[in-house]
């Protein structure tokens, strides 16, 4: 089944006011190392999994990318992305990923940036993204890192009776498949994979590990975001580079 909370009025304003704020896990952790991921832009042609508003898009063609798809399920996203963050050098669609049909296209590089954890089948996506990558084209994506997504209560320090954070629990992990969680709404639904799963995918597929990068926070985001400090405890988000 897909999801799509982002058509969600509650959650949509909710996310979007926190990713307007710029104080975010993204600014500091995962758009860094996704970013620093990528060998070079330019002339490039992209495909963007999960593009939300479009900043990715725009930071792409901004840094010499030749085109962009930016591709989400979100009516609510693809719209923003229209408004805020149009350029000739990008088109936008609204689709799924798992019902994405492009027909004689592929891609320099494929980003898809914290939206795998959202889809059921990893294997399918794979192998979509295999087949519309060129020789030698990249994938990078990043997701919610499995150390994060393994405990079905998905609220995962421990406090002592001060309140304050012992560790964090780490639990069924073996256990794939749905995760539920409250984020701005109940009924969030999440995919919980392992790392072999995460890695042995892009194997089977052909394809060629590259990098894992486990981020934590950049300097500034330790300063305006004191908690990232907890990234050096555990990270939050795993980063994914393969070659074709
Ligand atoms: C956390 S947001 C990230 C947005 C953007 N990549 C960024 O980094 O700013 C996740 C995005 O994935 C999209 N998404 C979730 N499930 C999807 C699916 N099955 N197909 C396409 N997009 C999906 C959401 O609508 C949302 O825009």
């Amino acid at each position: 089944m897909k999801q799509n909370i982002y058509d969600n009025d509650i959650f949509f304003k909710s996310y979007t006011s926190l990713r307007d704020s710029g104080i975010t896990y993204n600014d500091f952790v995962e758009q860094p190392a996704i970013k620093s991921a990528i060998s070079s832009l330019n002339g490039k042609n992209i495909l963007d999994l999960g593009c939300g508003t479009g900043e990715f898009a725009k930071y792409c063609v901004e840094n010499g990318a030749t085109k962009v798809v930016g591709i989400d399920i979100s009516k609510n996203m693809i719209e923003h992305a229209n408004k805020e963050n149009k350029h000739e050098k990008i088109d936008y669609i609204c689709t799924s990923i798992e019902d994405l049909e492009l027909q004689n296209q592929k891609f320099d590089l494929i980003i898809s940036s914290l939206a795998v954890h959202y889809i059921a089948d990893y294997s399918a996506i794979i192998e979509k993204v295999t087949s519309l990558l060129n020789k030698n084209g990249e994938y990078i994506f990043s997701t919610e890192h499995p150390i994060v997504t393994a405990r079905k209560e998905m609220n995962n320090w421990i406090d002592d009776k001060e309140g304050n954070r012992l560790h964090w629990a780490l639990d069924n992990y073996q256990e794939e498949g749905e995760r539920e969680q409250h984020w701005y709404i109940d009924g969030v639904i999440k995919y919980h994979r392992t790392i072999s799963t995460l890695i042995n995918t892009l194997i089977n597929n052909g394809l060629v590990l590259e990098k894992i990068i486990e981020p934590q926070s950049i300097p500034t985001g330790l300063e305006k975001m004191p908690k990232l400090i907890n990234e050096q405890r555990r990270p939050s988000f795993i980063v994914i580079k393969a070659k074709k």
